[in-house]
């Protein structure tokens, strides 16, 4: 299955398709001009997929360089964006190759910038190993590391050339990180695309048991969605792109509480974000109240924790308030908010006051 990022001259395929991490040879060998590919991976995807790929490619005649980091946030950092550049210009990449990403969201944010800036911008191919990933963060060309300011504040837009998403990788995923990834999934059902919600309904057992055609299909129509949404907002300059943050202001201030640790995954965060936006939704009599239910309902058949104390999170809704305003997104005293008018229908509100959520939020404490 294909499907096209539509950007002009920066358009590219996403490929998806079983085992396709051991025959994208006739896919790479064409951007390779010098018959070498630098791959870049964290050690636990080393340990578990490296392997495969690379003699799929040696195979077929492509000379593979290497380069593992350490798996975890930890590498989105200056140190690490430094060791990457400088190994990829003494392995001689140049600007007409092409860096191969093989890894979760941390591999593709961290070697997308690598490539952004290596010798003013060289080419690059995400191999998302993630499920959060393949749906994600592979798709849209924002990468980033993290300074001591925060978050993926540095960072570039660079559309990769190429997309390779192989389902089966996901079988030695941990289940935790299988079902963050699937937040995401859902996410496009809620923001406007309600039988895809319907859909998620019916099948997310069958995706959080790894079921092949289950997750081909939630990760196809994820990606169609992305694509979309980047098609027409590359560069989230309107309203479009920012749909994309449902969840995703309440879930950041969680996650800052939780220090951007272990505790509580960025999927994980989305989902509680997610069923705080309905509420809020349905709470300013803008959403039906039996929409916000059963967002919450799927949410918790979904296996999601959707109560921030099962986290170990005891944040005031102060402290929340106090997170959401080092969000990059902060204009003029506040904050866009993604609400929803029901399942598939979410919109950007400009017009919350802060205190309106602060006020909020202690009811659901
Ligand atoms: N650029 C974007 O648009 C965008 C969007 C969303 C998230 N992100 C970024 O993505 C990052 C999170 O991505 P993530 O959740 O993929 O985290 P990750 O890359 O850290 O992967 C999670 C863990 O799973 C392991 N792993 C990866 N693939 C595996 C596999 N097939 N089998 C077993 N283990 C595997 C990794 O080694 C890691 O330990 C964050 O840094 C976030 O900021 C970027
Ligand atoms: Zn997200």
């Amino acid at each position: 299955m294909i499907v096209d990022v539509a950007l002009g001259s920066r358009s590219y395929p996403i490929h998806i398709a079983p085992e396709l991490l051991t025959s994208a040879a006739p896919l790479l060998g064409p951007l390779a001009p010098r018959g070498r590919l630098a791959v870049v991976t964290d050690t636990r995807v080393a340990a578990l997929h490296l392997p495969a790929f690379a003699q799929s490619l040696a195979a077929a005649g492509l000379a593979v360089d290497e380069i593992v980091v350490p798996a975890g946030e930890a590498s989105k950092d200056w140190a690490t964006l430094a060791q990457v550049s400088e190994r990829l210009l003494s392995l001689g990449v140049e600007r007409g190759d092409v860096v191969v990403a093989l890894g979760g969201g941390v591999i593709g944010d961290l070697v997308g910038f690598a490539a952004a800036i290596l010798r003013r911008g060289c080419g690059f191919v995400q191999v998302p190993t993630t499920l959060l990933a393949q749906v994600d963060s592979s798709v849209g060309g924002k990468t980033a590391i993290n300074t001591a300011s925060g978050k993926n504040l540095v960072g570039a837009f660079h559309q990769p050339r190429l997309v390779l998403v192989d389902p089966r990788v996901l079988a030695t995923l941990p289940e935790r990180e299988l079902r963050a990834g699937y937040a995401e999934v859902v996410k496009y059902g809620l923001i406007d695309d309600a039988d895809f919600f319907d859909w998620c309904e019916a099948n997310a057992a069958a995706v959080l048991a790894g079921d092949p055609a289950a997750l081909t299909r939630a990760i196809a129509t994820s990606c169609r969605a992305k694509a979309r949404v980047v098609a027409a907002d590359e560069r989230e300059t309107g309203d479009i792109r920012a749909l994309l943050n449902l969840g995703h202001t309440f879930g950041h201030a969680y996650e800052a509480e939780a220090g951007y640790s272990d505790t509580l995954l960025h999927g994980e965060a989305v989902a509680l974000g997610m069923a705080l936006a309905f509420d809020v939704s349905a709470a300013r009599g803008l959403c039906p109240a039996e929409d916000a239910a059963r967002v919450r309902a799927h949410l918790l058949a979904a296996g999601f924790r959707l109560s921030p104390a099962e986290f170990g999170i005891a944040a005031s809704p102060a402290t929340l308030i106090h997170h959401m305003r080092q969000d990059k997104k902060m204009q003029a005293g506040t904050l866009p908010f993604i609400l929803a008018r029901g399942i598939g229908k979410a919109f950007v509100a400009r017009d919350v006051p802060l205190a309106a959520i602060e006020a909020f939020l202690g009811t659901v404490r």
